[in-house]
């Protein structure tokens, strides 16, 4: 279960991802023993003046986020592997030093493995200066570059970002993350619909009414005012993560779980998303922002309130659309998916409606009109297969109600390791299953570009919701019937 030894280098060790994400999994990993004892970690970050400065908050850090609280033996271990470097990666400078330093031999790996924890339009330069100092050169062992989402704002500054890595990396070299594909209950999509015989001949239009694919959080932006601003809903949370949600249950058998495979019909199904007309897209997408409201207990400031948001922002903090997948398997049944912050509760789940039964024969006593059958994925917070189910009701004759078949994904003693910590393993490994090919990300820009520029002007169609609701009312027009309705929770 142990990897080889390797370097990974985190760029941006100071930022968001680096505290509450990347450096977390790999005490996971150190923890559980999944670290070779060679495996080194060298952060790079502005803020910190030394090593001992940037462990110290680390470890404050560690304290409040990993599993279970921190424990000393492992925290030493871990401590033991990293090392922190100062530098502006700005400056030319500063990749000499850093070459010096991993060319050391102190102990630093030559596999190595660079994570860009920043801002997207640092990739690109970053990059370039690596290859300058002959960083990504492979003699001496692998040399990998991991890029977080975005990958560009849209489609032509994708291609941009594109053609400039691929001046300097080959394609095996870029490990392309959507930490939804690390999550446990994501990647069991997979082995639910492929490891059993059970439910794929009921996989297709013949039984299946329409699947929603969802996402709430009841947080707003916090302090990412200023990024979130310049990309919105639709950018932030659809075009990655929901979009490769989708291609997992809507994609064919692959050949084999290898990257090729799995790319290749993932690029499939998005490939055959019929594209959302320009000039209707208010009967496909639904945008909203949130208003201020009360989240739990909580009152909370509307989104245009928030530190480095424009007083007049139109940016979406709601994102809701309805596609439609052409092809044998899935014509005529509509795809929705739905995103938003500040929302009533935390919510990711793949819910599938199925057809009602061709006749009625029995007195239903459930409220819902929309369907007999429903299967729920639940990936956060439940963790759980739930099918829903059409019994009778005891006592009187021939009354119907609901009951669910509930699977949760784990025992009790059980932990579902982070999206990231997987991730981390595999880049190590070299599989690239699980990041994402440029065609894929590409294709989704293409899907998503429409409404991007609708959405790019201020408008009516900009729906203010009360925090800590489920979403403006708009959203439910992207139904065909009046009989279907959101799902909101498990
Ligand atoms: C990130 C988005 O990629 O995913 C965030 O940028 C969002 O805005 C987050 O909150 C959601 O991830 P998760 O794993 O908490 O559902």
């Amino acid at each position: 279960n142990m990897t080889e030894p390797c370097t990974f280098v985190i760029f941006g060790a100071t930022g968001d991802l680096a505290r509450g994400k990347l450096l977390p999994a790999l005490y996971h990993l150190d923890a559980a023993g999944r670290l070779h004892p060679g495996t080194r970690i060298l952060t790079t970050g502005r803020r910190h003046p030394d090593r001992d400065a940037w462990l110290s908050e680390t470890r404050a850090d560690l304290s409040g986020t990993v599993r279970g609280g921190l424990q000393q033996e492992v925290f030493t271990r871990f401590a033991d592997r990293v090392d922190y470097m100062q530098g502006d990666l700005r400056q030319a400078d500063f990749y000499k030093q850093l070459q010096a330093r991993l060319a050391d031999r102190q102990g630093f790996p030559a596999d190595t493995a660079f994570y860009m924890a920043l801002g997207a339009s640092d990739y690109a330069g970053v990059i370039e200066n690596l290859d300058r100092v002959a960083l990504l050169e492979e003699q001496l062992g692998w040399r990998r570059v991991v890029i977080e989402k975005p990958f560009g704002n849209d489609l032509q500054s994708a291609a941009i970002l594109q053609q400039k890595l691929s001046n300097h990396l080959r394609e095996e070299q870029i490990y392309r993350i959507d930490h939804y594909l690390g999550k446990e209950t994501v990647r069991n999509i997979l082995v639910f619909r492929f490891g059993n015989v059970l439910m794929e001949p009921l996989w297709n239009r013949d039984t299946i009414d329409h699947i929603q694919i969802i996402h709430a959080e009841p947080q707003g932006i916090g302090k990412r005012g200023a990024t979130y601003d310049a990309s919105g809903a639709l950018r932030d949370m659809i075009q990655s993560h929901l979009l490769q949600l989708l291609t997992f249950v809507a994609m064919e058998s692959p050949v084999s779980m290898a990257a090729e495979a799995l790319h290749a019909e993932k690029l499939k199904v998005l490939k055959s998303i019929r594209p959302i007309p320009a000039d209707r897209i208010g009967d496909y997408a639904v945008r909203g922002q949130y208003d201020a409201g009360k989240v739990g207990p909580d009152d909370v400031i509307a989104y245009r309130d928030e530190g480095r948001v424009a007083a007049d922002s139109h940016t979406e903090t709601f994102a809701a659309l309805k596609l439609h997948i052409d092809n044998w398997r899935w014509a005529g049944v509509p795809f929705l998916l739905r995103t938003g912050k500040r929302m009533t509760a935390k919510q990711a789940m793949v819910a599938i409606c199925f057809k009602q039964p061709p006749q009625q024969f029995f007195r239903s006593s459930h409220i819902r009109c929309d369907a007999s059958n429903w299967l729920l994925i639940g990936i956060q917070p439940n963790e759980c297969l739930r099918l829903e189910m059409t019994v009778k009701a005891p006592g009187e004759a021939l009354a119907t109600r609901q009951t669910a078949l509930d699977a949760a994904f784990r025992k009790a003693d059980e932990t579902v390791n982070d999206a990231y910590e997987e991730l981390l393993l595999d880049i190590v490994r070299g599989d690239r299953s699980l990041f994402l090919s440029y065609e894929e990300v590409t294709q989704a820009w293409q899907i998503i570009d429409p409404v991007l520029k609708a959405w790019s002007k201020p408008g009516e169609d900009l729906h203010l919701y009360p925090a800590g609701s489920w979403g403006p009312r708009a959203a439910d027009r992207l139904f065909d019937s009046a009989c279907q309705s959101w799902r909101h929770t498990l």
